[in-house]
C-alpha cells in the first residue's frame, strides 16, 4: 500500500494520541466556532513573528515543481478550507481535510488538498499541496495550544504515527511546514475568518 511506503518516513511515535482527551469546540480568532467547510486564513501569533500560511513553489531535482505549504511574513494568508466529514462541529478530536480554497494559476498542481509526504531535503515529513501519491487526507487535527486566546496547533496523525506541524527552513529560505516530533516547538496558529474585503484582497494577490 502506498500509505505504508509513505509511513516508512515517519520515525516518530507519540503516545499522546492515546491520551484520554475531551473534544473541545475549535474557535476562530474572534471566538466563533469554526465552521465545518469554512474558509479561514491561518496566522501565527503576532508576538512570535506574525507569519501567514501560503503556498510556495519549490523545484524538484528532476526539474518538475511542487507546491509546498510555508509560513511567510508580510504577506496575506491564502484562504484555507477546513472540513471534517466525520463530525458536524469542528472539535479538537475531528479528523480534518485541509485544502487551499483556491490556487493561483500555474501553481504546479491543480489539487488544493494538503498532504504529508517525504522530501529529500528534510528528515521530517513535509506538508505539500496536491501530491497525487500521498493519499493521507483526514489525518490533520487541530489541538489546543492556548485556546483561551483561540490559538491552536495542527497535529498530523495517521495509523498510530503522530507529530505536530512545525516550521523548518529549506535551502531557499522558505519556512516550510513539516511534521515534527511532539517534543519540538509546534507552529501556533489562529484561524482568521474570511471577510468580503479579504476575499477581494486575496483575489488580487493571486493574479499578481
Ligand atoms: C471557500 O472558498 C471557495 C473558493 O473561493 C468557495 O468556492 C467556497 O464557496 C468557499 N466556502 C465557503 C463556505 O465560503
Ligand atoms: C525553479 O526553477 C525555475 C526554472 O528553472 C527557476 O526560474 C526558478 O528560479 C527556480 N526557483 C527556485 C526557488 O529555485
Ligand atoms: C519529480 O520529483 C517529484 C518530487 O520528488 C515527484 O513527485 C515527481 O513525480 C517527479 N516527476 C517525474 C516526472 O519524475
Ligand atoms: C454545532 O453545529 C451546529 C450546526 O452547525 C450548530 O447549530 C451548533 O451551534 C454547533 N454547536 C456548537 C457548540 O457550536
Ligand atoms: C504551545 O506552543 C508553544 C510554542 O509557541 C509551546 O512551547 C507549548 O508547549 C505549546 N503548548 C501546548 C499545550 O501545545
Amino acid at each position: 500500500m502506498k500509505t505504508r511506503a509513505l509511513l516508512a518516513f515517519f520515525f516518530f511515535f507519540s503516545a499522546a494520541l492515546f491520551a484520554i482527551t475531551t473534544a473541545e469546540i475549535v474557535y476562530d480568532s474572534l471566538g466563533h466556532p469554526l465552521l465545518n467547510g469554512g474558509n479561514y486564513s491561518l496566522a501565527t501569533i503576532p508576538r512570535v513573528g506574525g507569519k501567514n500560511i501560503i503556498g510556495a513553489e519549490v523545484n524538484n531535482s528532476n526539474g518538475s515543481c511542487s507546491l509546498a505549504v510555508v509560513a511567510k511574513l508580510f504577506t496575506k494568508g491564502w484562504l484555507t478550507n477546513i472540513a471534517s466529514p466525520s463530525s458536524v462541529n469542528i472539535t479538537t478530536e475531528s479528523a480534518l481535510w485541509i485544502s487551499f480554497a483556491q490556487l493561483p494559476l500555474n501553481s504546479c498542481t491543480n489539487n488544493p488538498k494538503w498532504v504529508v509526504t517525504s522530501d529529500p531535503e528534510f528528515e521530517e515529513p513535509v506538508v505539500m499541496v496536491g501530491v497525487a501519491e500521498a493519499l493521507n487526507s483526514g489525518c490533520f487535527y487541530i489541538k489546543p495550544n492556548n485556546s483561551a486566546e483561540f490559538f491552536y496547533k495542527l497535529d498530523f496523525c495517521c495509523e498510530f504515527k503522530c507529530g505536530h506541524v512545525g516550521v523548518k527552513a529549506d535551502s531557499h529560505g522558505n519556512n516550510r511546514l513539516v511534521v515534527k516530533d511532539e517534543n519540538e516547538e509546534p507552529l501556533v496558529l489562529a484561524f482568521v475568518k474570511e471577510t468580503s474585503d479579504e476575499v477581494v484582497a486575496s483575489d488580487i494577490s493571486m493574479v499578481v
